[in-house]
């Protein structure tokens, strides 16, 4: 009865009886229909569903008609068929599943969500709720004391984003400032955090749509949309990082990228003719810098025309990558959406036969200027576009080109004001650009990956620049045009971290900022940051410097040299950790939220740059132009990388920064596995397996992962995994039995004890073929060129036993 009252004394106060109010809330819920896992309801002015996906995942529905047949580019997942209790009264439903509970309160509808224990985790603000002004939809939900929010996918700002507003709508931002919003990709979800609960909203709607942290107001945070329905996932577990493996079960994980994929990767606005390209793969062998990826940008084609090659600059490009593969590089290629309206041009006459291009209400294409001139667009949204792009990127599988670049897919035109009248097929909805816009470059990038594929049957290396939730199925993402500059550097780490934390794992910056140019020690920082980027990606702009490792001096040679033969060694690790990407969502750029969540120094605007890559490596980025540098340290021991000094963790130090150093840290209790070095990954390393293990008070497991690298036959079980275990209530390491098919490329496994000292007495059931005595010396000097093969600079006890895949344990 009260509820009523409350809403009675909300509205008369201000609107007389001549006025409307343009404000159109959801109102009461007067009939309500329960089925198995669902909700389904009216209220005075809307339809709604409550759809339980999962004891964690809670999908609500509403709009001011009747919902349409659902739909969606972003979720793949289907609700499980997991009994949750549902009941009503007068007064609510109350939906309760193993590991939440909801309310929907009926007069007036709104909804609230709480642990099993009654604490509050999120619920609609009251007398706000949800509801219209005009076609925009927003949720108001109240601001919890001490809120925190963060993720939301590529957005420019802080770690945590309270206080901010963000606009999803994909955006060509060249040069973009680090405040600049939007930028190019939509990720709708994002992660609130109070009183040590912690939550996941995903608003899976493609219209542009608006998100507020306590911008302009301190009562709520909101979601809206400029069309369409209300449709969001509530997520809830315990943990953070469970909630980010539910969001990416809804809308889907990243498949295993090409080995080749993780290496250096050189590009260029532009490398041509044919001769440059191969001085350049060759100038990366000759300085022993190692590298797998050569990248032609637009100029590799006939005056921008797609699928064409400039028959000057590229005589033969089936010939010069055959050459580039047989030193072990892989040819990537930009594509652009736009198809140059020109008569007799082969790309374009055909989308014209097939009626690919998006349209005018009128039927007419529509033209946009890029690159080549005027030019039409072929519908992503459609299928049998879909279908023209992948039969058409055959071209390049053809001529030995491994990687697709979709560029300018927001779609990017000259000035920037894309019609909203222009037509899109939605896979048969017919939507405006206002529906379509968002999705266009995700479905572009799935275009070419499908193309590619097929093609070649392989796994392609697919990047895009636009994006919508979900991309991480089809293709990596990089962050646009940065600038040269040492707070782009440091929004970078923020950028992939926030798209970590949103479900995307394979993420990158153009090192060495793409307008501009860096000063000597801003690229030295950035190649050394560089090595710990998921997508490890040096580029600039056309007409600046160029940015090849070699170009700033003797000095900055050595130190790319140095970083990305570190990256090299520890290709087993990486690789393994985008495995942990497939099978669990979990990135490989790890927000110190995921492990640290209530741990308010972590946002520390000083801090937040700070990042794991993996579950051990502690990055820690700093300005150029700085001589000191404040380090946080979360919870637990970590040890130096370049000493083996250890550092206990909840503290803060001041450390003296170098040149040539970037002060990275592991954690105590980490399994690091490792290899020789080799200048690409076509390049065997030698058949021993390098495992670091670093003494540690903590519980810890690796899951190690090999495959072959290229095909998908690890998805019929063709891969070698071993979980291998740090137990330290136990003091024993477990090596379990390697399940899968694949057989390992190592023959033998090579432990190094680090932290260890000869009071531990090593020893394993299984024969060790040990000589503990044996302690590597010392190496004062960071070298990771040296043969050693292990993480250099303090006191190691090694071992090598045969990698026969058995069980095996070793207790200390
Ligand atoms: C866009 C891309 C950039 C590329 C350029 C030329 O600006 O973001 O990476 O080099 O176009 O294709």
């Amino acid at each position: 009865m009260h509820i009523k009252l409350f809403s009675i004394f909300l509205f008369i106060p201000f609107l007389t009886s001549a006025q409307t109010n343009p404000v159109l809330s959801a109102g009461n819920i007067n009939s309500v229909k329960i089925e198995n896992q669902k909700v389904s309801f009216k209220t005075d002015h809307t339809f709604g569903e409550i759809i339980i996906y999962s004891p964690n995942i809670i999908r609500v529905r509403l709009d001011k008609k009747e919902l349409q047949k659902d739909f969606s580019y972003a979720v793949i997942a289907k609700p499980q068929d997991k009994k949750a209790n549902i009941t009503q009264n007068e007064e609510s439903i109350t939906i309760i599943t193993d590991s939440l509970k909801a309310i929907i309160n009926k007069q007036p509808y709104s909804v609230a969500f709480y642990t099993l224990d009654g604490k509050i985790i999120n619920q609609d603000e009251k007398g706000l709720q949800s509801s219209w002004v005009d076609e925009e939809v927003t949720a108001y939900k109240h601001m919890q004391n001490g809120e925190r929010f963060i993720g939301l996918g590529e957005k420019t700002g802080n770690l945590d984003r309270r206080g901010e507003g963000y606009t999803n709508w994909n955006t060509d931002a060249f040069g973009y400032a680090t405040n600049r919003d939007p930028i190019y990709s939509t990720i709708p979800f994002y992660m609130g955090i109070h009183d040590g609960l912690n939550y996941g909203i995903f608003l899976d709607n493609t219209y542009q749509t608006d998100f507020n942290f306590g911008a302009s107001n301190d009562r709520f945070s909101s979601f809206a949309a400029q069309g369409g329905e209300l449709n969001y996932y509530f997520i809830y577990h315990t943990q953070l990082k469970d909630i980010i493996t539910s969001y990416t079960a809804l809308t889907g994980r990243m498949k295993m990228p090409p080995l080749w994929s993780l290496g250096y990767q050189q590009n260029r606005y532009s490398y041509y003719p044919d001769t440059e390209v191969m001085r350049i793969a060759q100038t990366l062998r000759e300085k022993k810098i190692p590298a797998d990826g050569i990248t032609l940008d637009i100029h590799y084609m006939d005056k921008y025309k797609l699928f064409t090659w400039d028959k000057e600059r590229f005589a033969n490009p089936e010939a010069m990558n055959k050459k580039l593969n047989e030193m072990g590089f892989k040819t990537t290629v930009i594509v652009d959406p736009g198809i140059k309206v020109e008569k007799d041009y082969d790309a374009y006459e055909d989308g014209l036969k097939k009626d690919v291009f998006i349209k005018y209400p009128d039927g007419t294409n529509y033209s946009g200027q890029v690159w080549p001139g005027w030019c039409n667009f072929p519908d992503f949204t459609n299928e049998k576009a879909r279908a023209w792009w992948r039969e058409k990127v055959k071209f390049f599988a053809n001529t030995g080109v491994s990687g697709i670049w979709n560029d300018m897919n927001e779609i990017a035109t000259w000035g920037q004001k894309m019609p909203s009248n222009i037509l899109f097929n939605y896979d048969g909805k017919l939507a405006s650009n206002k529906q379509a816009h968002n999705v266009y470059g995700m479905q572009m990038a799935r275009s070419s990956f499908e193309g590619m594929v097929a093609a070649t049957n392989k796994r392609p290396f697919i990047l895009t620049r636009a994006g919508y939730a979900g991309l991480q199925r089809y293709t990596a993402i990089w962050t646009g045009d940065n600038r040269s500059e040492d707070d782009h550097m440091l929004l970078g780490v923020r950028l992939m971290s926030s798209l970590g934390l949103s479900g995307v794992s394979f993420t990158g910056m153009d090192i060495g900022g793409f307008t501009g140019g860096p000063s000597v020690g801003l690229y030295a920082k950035w190649i050394q940051l560089g090595a710990f980027n998921p997508y490890f990606r040096n580029h600039t702009a056309v007409n600046t410097k160029s940015s090849e490792p070699w170009t700033y001096g003797e000095e900055v040679t050595e130190i790319s040299r140095n970083y990305i033969s570190l990256r090299y060694k520890l290709l087993p690790y990486l690789y393994s950790t985008f495995n942990t990407s497939v099978t669990t969502g979990l990135p490989v750029v790890r927000s110190l939220a995921i492990d640290n969540t209530f741990d308010p120094k972590i946002y520390d605007t000083q801090f937040q740059n700070e990042f794991l890559f993996g579950q051990a490596f502690l990055v820690a980025p700093f300005e150029s132009t700085k001589d000191f540098g404040n380090i946080y340290f979360p919870k637990g021991n970590w040890y130096n990388l370049y000493t083996g000094e250890k550092q206990a963790g909840n503290s803060e130090k001041i450390i003296r920064l170098s040149l040539n150093k970037m002060p990275v840290y592991v954690k105590e209790s980490s399994i690091v596995p490792m290899q020789s070095l080799i200048q690409s990954t076509a390049e065997q390393p030698t058949d021993t397996l390098i495992i670091n293990i670093f003494k540690g008070n903590i519980n810890n497991s690796f899951v190690y992962y090999e495959d072959d690298g290229e095909s998908y036959n690890y998805e019929k079980g063709d891969f070698y995994k071993r979980k291998i275990s740090y137990d330290a209530t136990h003091k024993t390491i477990v090596f379990d039995q390697a399940e899968g098919s694949f057989k390992s490329k190592f023959k033998y496994l090579k432990l190094m004890f680090h932290g260890f000292d000869s009071g531990d007495n090593i020893n394993s059931g299984k024969a060790l073929q040990a000589d503990f005595a044996s302690f590597l010396t010392p190496i004062s000097k960071f070298d990771p060129q040296g043969s050693a093969n292990s993480i250099e600079g303090y006191k190691v006890k090694s071992v090598v036993l045969s990698n026969d895949a058995k069980r095996f344990e070793i207790k200390y």
